[in-house]
C-alpha cells in the first residue's frame, strides 16, 4: 500500500470514528428495549392486560389521539381497586397503554404509553409519557412523541386529570 492510499485510509477510519461519536449522541442510560412491532418491549402481551375502559373510547375532536381507543393496564383490578372502589395514585412500575386505531383505518395504527418510575418526572407525578405510531399494518411503530422531560406537551394536557393521578381513563 502506498503512502497516499494510508493517509486516506486514515482520514476515513478517522471519520467514521468521529461519526461514531457525535457529542450529542449520549446513549440512553436506561434504554427500553425494542419488543412485539417495534414498541418497547415493556408492553409486550398489552392486549391481554386488563382492560380499563368497558366500552371502545369513541374519536373526540379535541383528543390529539384521533381514532377509536382501547387503554390496558399492567396492573390487576385487585391492585388498583382492593375495595372495589379505585384508590389513587397508581402503584410505581404501573404502565397504562392507549391502542388506537386512527380514523378511517382497520389496525391498530397508535399507542400511547404512560409509565410510572419513581422519581422520574416529578411535575407529572413520576409518569413518563410517549407516543408511537405507524402508517401501515405491516410497518413497525416509530416514536411520534414525547418530550423532555416526560413528554411535555402530553403532561400539559394530561395535568387536568391530576385528581386521578394524571390518567382520564379510570378502571371502569
Ligand atoms: C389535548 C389533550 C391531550 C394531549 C395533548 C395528550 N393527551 Fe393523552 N389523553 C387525553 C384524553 C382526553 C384521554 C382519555 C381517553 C381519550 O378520550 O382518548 C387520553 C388518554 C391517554 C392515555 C390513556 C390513559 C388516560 O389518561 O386515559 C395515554 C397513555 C395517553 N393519553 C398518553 C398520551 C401521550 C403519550 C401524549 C403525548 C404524546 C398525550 N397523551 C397527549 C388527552 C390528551
Amino acid at each position: 500500500m502506498n503512502k497516499l492510499n494510508k493517509t486516506l485510509l486514515l482520514a476515513l477510519a478517522a471519520a467514521f470514528l468521529f461519526i461514531g461519536c457525535g457529542e450529542d449522541e449520549e446513549p440512553d442510560p436506561d434504554p427500553d428495549p425494542v419488543g412485539v412491532m417495534g414498541l418497547p418491549a415493556s408492553i409486550n402481551g398489552f392486549d391481554t392486560w386488563l382492560k380499563m375502559n368497558a366500552e371502545t373510547i369513541p374519536l373526540k375532536e379535541e383528543v390529539p389521539h384521533k381514532g377509536t381507543k382501547e387503554v390496558y393496564v399492567n396492573q390487576t383490578r385487585e391492585t388498583l381497586a382492593p375495595n372495589g372502589e379505585q384508590v389513587f395514585p397508581y402503584p410505581d412500575g404501573t404502565i397504562i397503554v392507549k391502542a388506537g386505531t386512527g380514523e378511517g383505518l382497520d389496525f391498530l395504527s397508535f399507542v400511547a404509553i404512560m409509565t410510572k418510575k419513581a422519581g422520574a418526572v416529578e411535575e407529572a407525578n413520576d409518569w413518563i409519557f410517549v407516543k408511537y405510531a405507524r402508517e401501515s399494518a405491516d410497518a413497525d411503530f416509530m416514536k411520534v412523541g414525547e418530550g423532555p422531560p416526560g413528554g411535555e406537551g402530553c403532561i400539559g394536557c394530561h395535568m387536568a386529570a391530576a385528581e386521578t393521578d394524571y390518567s382520564f381513563t379510570v378502571l371502569e
